[in-house]
């Protein structure tokens, strides 16, 4: 299966993001979806070259001196397992290479998967407005 990476949302569409955010409890649309990558400093997405759709996608938000946050990382279930996760990590990361601190929180049995890419487990604190 082709799958082309691109680290931009311009000419994406909301028909082509369809089937991520499943597992939240209020699951964001389409529509916010797009917003969300337009909004972010850095984007990658993953696009199944058959039909166009969206497989996966990564989110960077940065300071572009020190720091930077990723969000937001999700493959279509479908599509997991075949390193496309991985793919968009390591794209992203590069985006990122001349900053300092970048974080992201994830559930601990992820920390293995981070790992690979030279993250470290952390701790930290949040605040979810639900
Ligand atoms: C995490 C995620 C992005 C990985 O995408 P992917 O395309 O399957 O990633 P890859 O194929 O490159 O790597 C798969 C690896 O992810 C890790 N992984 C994925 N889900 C995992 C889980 N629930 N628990 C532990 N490890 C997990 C495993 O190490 C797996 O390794 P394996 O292929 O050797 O079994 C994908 O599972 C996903 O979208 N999950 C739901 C959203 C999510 O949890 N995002 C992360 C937010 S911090």
């Amino acid at each position: 299966m082709g799958i082309h990476y691109q680290a931009s949302c311009e000419g994406i569409t909301a028909e082509q993001l369809v089937g991520f955010f499943t597992h939240w409890r209020n699951p964001r649309t389409a529509t916010e979806h797009l917003e969300i990558l337009r909004g972010s400093d850095y984007v990658v997405l993953a696009l199944d070259e058959r039909d166009g759709r969206v497989v996966g996608f990564v989110t960077a938000l940065t300071d572009g001196v020190q720091a930077a946050f990723i969000p937001l990382l999700e493959v279509l279930p479908d599509y997991r397992g075949r390193g496309i996760g991985s793919e968009l990590m390591r794209r992203v990361l590069g985006l990122l290479s001349d900053l300092t601190a970048i974080d992201l929180t994830c559930r601990p049995e992820l920390q293995t998967f981070y790992a690979r890419f030279g993250m470290q487990p952390s701790v930290g604190a949040v605040l979810r407005n639900y």
